[in-house]
């Protein structure tokens, strides 16, 4: 937009805090901090999930030091959390979950002055929307929903490590995970009785090994 003179300059004011606003509660923004990473920044606390689990901190004031000056009550599908500070107990949050949790695996701590970090397990494996019923729901297609390296099965995890070792080798120019392979086999054999490089020094760049030449 461009600036014509005549148009009063409160508009193009209030264009630009309209935008911060809108800026501020959007899920680009929230995305930018991992406090609120697939998650949002509501008026007493602020969320982060990923596929397996959901995080919730809690800020609490610089004399919130000591356990027994919290109270949080952590169920399936409801949670309390209050505080006493200087101005008495204030609770500053009281509902529903949108979605189960397993309580049992669920936990929370104080870090003391900050806030109260609480790390919920989900019974399924949903996005949530929101952490409370009756809370401003977040667009959930515009998160990430890339299962992290946590929910990643072994089989899947070895395969990404060879990959990525693979990856690493070849930039330094060094023979990948299939050609290791390979070489090991044919170290083997290379020195045996009837072998035509019978007391040859080992040399693997006499072969060219295509990935494909090795089952994992
Ligand atoms: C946030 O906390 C204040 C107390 O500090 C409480 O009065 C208010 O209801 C809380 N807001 C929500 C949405 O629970
Ligand atoms: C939570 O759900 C129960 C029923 O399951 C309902 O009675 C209660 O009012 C709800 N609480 C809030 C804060 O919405």
């Amino acid at each position: 937009m461009v600036y014509r003179p005549g148009r009063p300059i409160q508009l193009y004011m209030s264009l630009i805090c309209l935008f911060f606003v809108f800026f501020i509660r959007s899920q680009e923004s929230f995305q930018t901090d991992s406090d609120s990473y697939n998650g949002a920044v509501r008026e007493n606390y602020t969320w982060s999930q990923d596929y397996s689990d959901l995080e919730i901190k809690v800020p609490v004031a610089k004399d919130v030091v000591k356990g027994r000056q919290v109270s949080v009550d952590l169920r399936g599908s409801c949670i309390r959390v209050a505080v006493r500070d200087s101005q008495g107990e204030r609770v500053l949050m009281d509902g529903n979950f949108t979605h189960k949790i397993n309580a049992e695996t669920s936990l929370w701590s104080l870090e003391p002055g900050k806030c109260i970090s609480i790390s919920l397990s989900k019974c399924g494996e949903y996005w949530w929307n929101a952490v409370l019923e009756g809370e401003e729901k977040i667009d959930i297609d515009k998160i990430n929903k890339e299962r992290g390296m946590a929910t990643v099965d072994d089989d899947e995890h070895a395969v990404l490590d060879r990959l990525t070792f693979d990856y690493h080798q070849k930039l330094q120019g060094k023979p990948q995970s299939h050609e290791l392979k390979v070489h090991d086999m044919l170290k083997k054999g290379w020195d045996a009785d009837g072998s035509p490089f019978k007391g040859q020094a080992f040399d693997p760049s006499m072969f060219n090994i295509s990935p494909g030449a090795v089952q994992f």
